[in-house]
């Protein structure tokens, strides 16, 4: 109608939140899409889904389409089907607890083993260490550490987030956003 809006282009990109059980996965995207947060634990079973729209500048809208794959799935046959055409990937560990951070690498190579970009590289993925509010993460040695383990494992980026305090979570989109527009 050549209003204004004839400028606007919309992108649907569906990412993947995985990582152990308990770690925080769907408290994340219930704090980045309905900014709210519960102690209240219900683990997910098989996947669930949520929408979040961003405008992300005056022409562009990303539609992302989250998939809240349960922690337990890592011992499912489930993930092929679930990581299919996903662009992008967040994975979750819980600062309190090692275990957690122990089975990132294996939800990592999970994740690009079973998915890739039509040119064949592995889709972006940020790491989110959750619940930094109860956890001093953020140390000059620890976030070096972390950095190196990014680089070395192909990681883009890595965050200490909190759902409970709406730590790092807009950040964290943004980023794996971002580096979705550059492969788009
Ligand atoms: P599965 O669905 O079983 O894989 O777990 P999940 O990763 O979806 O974890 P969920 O979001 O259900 O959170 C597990 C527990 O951790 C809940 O009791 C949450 O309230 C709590 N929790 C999640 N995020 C945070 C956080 O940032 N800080 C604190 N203090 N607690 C959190
Ligand atoms: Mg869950």
């Amino acid at each position: 109608d050549g209003g204004i809006n004839a400028e606007v282009k919309e992108h649907l990109f569906k990412v993947l939140v995985i990582g152990e059980l308990g770690t925080g996965k769907t408290s994340i995207i219930k704090r980045y899409v309905h900014q709210f947060f519960s102690q209240h634990y219900r683990a997910t079973i098989g996947v669930d889904f949520a929408l979040k729209v961003v405008n992300w500048d005056a022409n562009t809208v990303i539609r992302l389409q989250l998939w809240d794959i349960a922690g337990q799935e890592r011992f499912g046959n489930m993930t092929r089907v679930y990581y299919k055409e996903a662009v992008g990937a967040f994975i979750v560990f819980d600062v309190l607890r090692e275990s957690t951070f122990d089975a990132v690498l294996k939800w990592k190579n999970d994740l690009d083993a079973k998915v890739q970009l039509p040119d064949c590289s592995n889709i972006p993925c940020v790491l989110l260490a959750n619940k930094c509010d109860q956890a001093y993460v953020s140390t000059p040695e620890n976030s070096k550490r972390m950095e190196e383990f990014c680089k070395h494992n192909g990681f883009i980026h890595w965050y200490d987030t909190s759902a409970k305090d709406n730590i790092n979570i807009d950040e964290a989109a943004n980023c794996l956003i971002s580096k979705i527009l550059e492969n788009d």
